[in-house]
């Protein structure tokens, strides 16, 4: 045994002894599970805390949150535990379909959502995310990402223990419960925050606090401005004087991970929601956990260890839960959060800003690149494809990327802006700015999908816009994620500039009440819809019955036409039939000619319309049209 090995065997022993006091004695499955876990969330311990004195006994204290957390959980979840256990690709499965929502716009409180239920099973849901849910100020709260409690719901929502009760009805329905995972920060209500500013200096050292300027200045040499529209750089001035890091609003307050105690007291958190039922735990702003000096503070390499260590807790305490990664970073660090070991799930954001480039430019070359070379996954992992989600759509592309398509990415990106803004003649998009920085020219886009898409504009693509792009996130692999309202072409809401608590937020137009009118137009082919909305469900089913949805797996196909995007899903058997997918993001019909589709057998199937087709006439596509075909590889 080396020393190292000793240490391991030693801390062990110790961690055990505190976990069997705070829970009495293991039974074989979390023994099992601590065995296997211990020595990965030790090492991973050390690299982070090695420095500090209560490295040791932070690490017992976690091991036995997790041992308590486990003799806690309720026998159902347990059983959950165990059969995914049996299954742990079970969201690989191409029946797998996200919605996401606010709890108050989209159903008044936890109640309404659950009489939402009925609806979620005929859209096809299987994964529902809650935006957050938890109590936190008044006012403007960053839709909730400022937590004052991560034990108490907001009251006027409902209450935790209806949380529990409705992830467990939508567990009957089929559908996981996701809830966000804030653990960068606190509101600056939570009580960790107001003892660290009484003084406490337990709590203190939960913040990054500086007497003066000094810190704060040399960090944000090197830090972006996240939010400049609500205070410059990354740092906010208490009442004291002193200077507390804000990467967010200034009510958000970012937690100080160099101090194990916050793992643990993070820790404690996590369990207690994975406790409640929920099954996936969004993992916000995932980039930012952790800080140093000259370096941009983000993605750095413990970051990684940060969620390691929060994976392995989970693992002993509630197996079955995932991670998903929310990192809206360059495709280079959004990758390296995706493993069995981090997070299984992550949002797919490149996929979905070049999908909205490719709209705009009428060129799919970039996102073609993307898929080819940046879709890959590690196994037992899978993204979520998006077409837009709560936040702004920012174009996170490589420069180097669009450098070999000849396209400067800087001035791309201001392309972009001003034509989802509505500053370029012609543009079909009615998007607002978010987040504008005249120092740097940054800028990103609101706007809901049927309004960025021209259905507001009344363009005359713009369903089909629509539909292409769910077309792209239902079909690439993973898990699609659809914005709820987003099926029935809700449009923007101007009406958040008349609230002070959102006037400064220009995201707020693209989260618009649960458009009541639309849903109940939703069967009716003569509006927008009507037609959006059976358009949509079609591809689901279609999704649905199609085994090569399932998966990951994305071979590229080459064509000669640039407004081309164009893949094949394999399947499970890489010679048999597949499934060949061809989108035109053009505003005229393309024509695909039999000898670029010589390579498959002439009789191929449009698995939506169910129709045969003879690729021997070449495929024609409509403008902004798309296929789902099911081919025949000839080798
Ligand atoms: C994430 C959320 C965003 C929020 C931020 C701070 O990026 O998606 O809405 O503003 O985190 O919590």
């Amino acid at each position: 045994m080396t020393a190292l090995d000793e240490d391991v065997t030693a801390d062990q022993a110790f961690a055990r002894a505190r976990a069997e006091a705070a829970a009495g004695p293991l039974d074989d499955s979390f023994a099992r599970r601590f065995d296997e876990e211990f020595p990965r969330l030790h090492g991973l311990f050390r690299r982070l805390y090695a420095q500090r004195e209560d490295e040791r006994e932070a690490l017992a204290d976690v091991v036995a949150l997790a041992a308590a957390s486990w003799h806690a959980r309720s026998l159902e979840l347990r059983a959950l535990d165990s059969i995914r256990e049996a299954d742990p690709a079970w969201f690989e499965s191409q029946r797998m379909l996200g919605g996401v929502c606010y709890v108050d716009r989209y159903a008044g409180g936890l109640t309404g959502i659950r009489e939402q239920i009925p609806y979620f099973q005929e859209l096809g849901l299987t994964y529902l995310h809650l935006m957050p849910l938890f109590e936190s100020p008044e006012g403007n709260s960053d839709g909730g990402y400022a937590v004052s409690s991560y034990r108490r719901v907001d009251p006027s929502l409902g209450t935790m223990a209806e949380l529990a009760e409705l992830s467990a009805d939508l567990r009957l329905a089929g559908i996981s419960l996701v809830v966000d995972f804030i653990f960068n920060h606190t509101s600056n209500e939570h009580e960790w925050a107001r003892r660290a500013v009484a003084g406490d200096p337990e709590f203190e050292d939960f913040y990054l606090i500086f007497p003066d300027r000094r810190m704060p200045d040399a960090y944000e040499q090197t830090v972006r401005e996240i939010f400049p529209d609500d205070h410059p750089g990354a740092f906010v001035q208490l009442e004291d004087g002193r200077w507390i890091w804000a990467t967010f609003h200034h009510f958000q307050w970012d937690l100080n991970y160099a101090n194990p105690a916050v793992f643990r007291a993070m820790a404690g958190e996590m369990l207690f929601l994975a406790n409640q039922g929920v099954e996936v735990l969004r993992m916000d702003a995932v980039a930012f956990i952790w800080k140093r000096l000259g370096t941009a503070c983000e993605s750095l390499p413990e970051a990684h260890l940060l969620l390691q260590g929060f994976n392995a807790v989970l693992r002993m305490g509630a197996p079955s839960v995932l991670f998903k990664s929310e990192a809206i970073v360059h495709p280079d660090e959004v990758i390296q959060y995706i493993s069995p070991d981090e997070c299984r799930l992550s949002y797919n954001p490149l996929q979905m800003a070049l999908t909205w480039e490719a709209l705009a430019t009428r060129d799919g070359r970039m996102l073609q690149l993307a898929l080819d070379e940046r879709h890959a996954l590690p196994e037992g992992t899978a993204w979520v494809d998006y077409v837009r989600g709560h936040d702004d759509i920012g174009w996170t592309f490589s420069d180097e990327d669009s450098a070999r398509l000849g396209i400067d990415g800087h001035a791309h990106r201001r392309f972009l802006n001003d034509f989802y803004v509505g500053r370029v003649e012609g543009t079909f998009a009615r998007g607002v700015p978010f987040q504008e920085n005249p120092k740097t020219g940054d800028a990103r886009v609101t706007g809901t999908t049927a309004s960025l898409a021209g259905i507001e504009a009344g363009d005359a693509g713009g369903e089909d816009r629509v539909v292409l792009a769910h077309a792209l996130a239902m079909s690439t692999g993973g898990i699609p994620l659809l914005y709820l309202g987003d099926e029935v072409a809700q449009l923007n809401d101007y009406t958040y500039a008349d609230d002070p608590a959102s006037a400064g937020d220009s995201r707020w137009v693209h989260r618009p009440k649960r458009p009541v009118e639309a849903y109940d137009e939703r069967t009716d082919a003569a509006t927008p819809a009507g037609r959006v909305f059976t358009r949509l469900t079609r591809l689901i089913a279609a999704r649905r019955g199609t085994a090569e949805f399932a998966g990951n797996e994305l071979i590229p196909f080459h064509t000669p036409i640039p407004s081309l995007v164009a893949f094949q899903r394999p399947g499970r058997d890489p010679l048999a039939e597949r499934i060949l997918v061809l989108a035109n993001v053009a505003d005229e019909p393309v024509h695909i000619d039999p000898l670029t589709l010589s390579g498959f057998a002439r009789d191929a199937v449009d698995i939506v319309d169910g129709r045969r087709r003879d690729l021997d006439d070449g495929v024609s596509l409509p403008a902004h049209g798309f296929a789902w075909l099911r081919v025949t590889p000839l080798w």
